[in-house]
Parts: C-alpha cells; structure tokens; sequence
C-alpha cells in the first residue's frame, strides 16, 4: 500500500511571510506523522522558498499553478524551470477556484501536458457544481474530465496524473460541508470508469484519485475508509497545524 497522499493547498494564505515561517515551525511539531505520509505544501509562490527550506524533512514542494505558454518571454509570470530549480514536484491544476475566475478545460489540458512534459507530476482538479437526483452531475463530471485531459493518450505519460475529485459545493468557506463517505466511493468508482474509458486500464489503475471539499479532524477518517481515494488536498484546514496534524492522525489511525 503507498502512503496516502496529503497537499495542504495554503491558496492565498497566509498574509505575510512571517505567518508563514510560523505555521511551518507548528507544522514540524508533527513532524513524526507527517513523515509516514507523502505529505506536500502548494503555498502562495512568494512562500516557496521559505517552505523549500524549513519544511524539507518533513514535506515536499506543490504548486498551485503553471504559466500556460511552454516557453517565452512574459512579465508576471513564473516558469516551470523556477519552480522546478527550487523543487516542486506536484503542480496543482483547475482548482475551482481559478476556474471561477475564468480558466477553461482547453487551458487546463494544455497545462496538463506542459507539466507532464516537464517530468512534474499534474493534480488536475474536477468537480461538480451542484448534485441532483437525477445524478445528471456525473455527466458534467465525465466532460470535465475528458476535456480536462483533452489530447492526452496512453502513449502519454499519462500515469503521472492525479486526479483531485473536488465538488464546488464541498470547496472553501462558502461549502455547504463534505460530501459523504458513500457518495464519495460512487464518485471515485464512476472517475475511474471515465479514466479507463481515456486511457486503458492499466494507465487508469494507476492514477491516484484525492478528494478534497472541507476535510477536517471528524470526516478525515470516514471519508479516506473503502472510498478508493489515495489521500486529500486539503483547503482552510491546512493552514491551522494543530487541525491539520489531527486530520494526519485521523488518517493514520
Ligand atoms: P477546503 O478547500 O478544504 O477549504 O474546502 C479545499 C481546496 O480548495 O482544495
């Protein structure tokens, strides 16, 4: 069994450096169950560095985030060989959040293979808006995905990929909560139905499913058990280590 797989997504938090530098040195105060995960940290980029060097015995580096352009000359943006040289390792993709602001599937698939081509590996974000009785969600979730990954075929290295299942309505501090355990292991069963559909089986079974959408301490034990997912990309609570070593703990137990 591989560790599970934890990134704490720290989004636009904390506000200054010094926050930071604090919360990392909380962080190392779990040091011991940290290390039995393949823990990683996506913090805002003016952050990197800082987690690349306190955190290194106890996390790896996540972003959440890549230019869309392979190459070229762009003021404002950072390149995969920055984030490469300070070693990240994971990049995260098509968070709802930054879809929200605009970005597309075409976009996001085109990311995917940058990162791919890269040698990184991609946490490609997909969810639902809302669910209906009709279960006409998991339709919206196999275009999502399909486009999401448009262009890409088992001759790729698709493997790599790691799907992170976030409904929009489980996601940040408007959420309406986490979805259940039983609802959570229909979800990942009908991704990897679409996976295989994409890429074949064996490429499919080995592409990592995460869930995230307001995991804390009391649902981090329920939803890792017989749901098929490999671990969480964890929002709000990753930004509090005393919750988030419990999350850990949960897990581990
Ligand atoms: P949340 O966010 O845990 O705060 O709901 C999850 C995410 O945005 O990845």
């Amino acid at each position: 069994m591989p560790k599970p797989l934890l990134v704490a997504n720290w989004k636009n938090y904390p506000n200054s450096i010094d926050e930071a530098r604090l919360l990392l040195a909380k962080l190392a105060r779990a040091k011991r169950y940290l290390k039995k995960t393949a823990f990683f940290i996506a913090p805002p980029l003016p952050y990197l560095e800082a987690v690349a060097d306190r955190a290194k015995s106890f996390s790896q580096l996540a972003c959440q985030d890549v230019m869309e352009a392979p190459s070229g000359t762009y003021t404002g943006v950072v390149t995969m060989d920055m984030l490469k040289s300070l070693g990240t390792r994971l990049v995260i993709l098509g968070h709802s959040e930054r879809r929200a602001l605009g970005e597309t599937n075409e976009q996001i698939s085109r990311k995917v293979k940058n990162v791919l081509r890269a040698g990184l590996a991609p946490i490609v974000c997909v969810g639902e808006p809302s669910r209906d009785h009709e279960g006409r969600h998991f339709e919206f979730l196999r275009e999502q995905i399909k486009a999401s990954l448009f262009g890409l075929t088992n001759k790729t290295d698709a493997s790599k990929i790691i799907v992170a299942y976030e409904p929009v309505w489980a996601v940040g501090s408007k959420a309406l909560g986490a979805i259940e355990p039983s609802d959570l292991a229909e979800s990942v069963l009908f991704i990897k139905k679409v996976l295989n559909d994409i890429f074949g089986r064996k490429i499919a079974d080995k592409i990592s499913i995460l869930y995230g959408g307001s995991v804390d301490a009391s649902n981090a034990k329920k939803l890792f058990t017989k749901t098929g997912i490999r671990g969480y990309l964890v929002g709000r609570a990753s930004l509090n280590a005393k919750v988030f070593e419990s999350i850990v703990r949960e897990l581990l137990s």
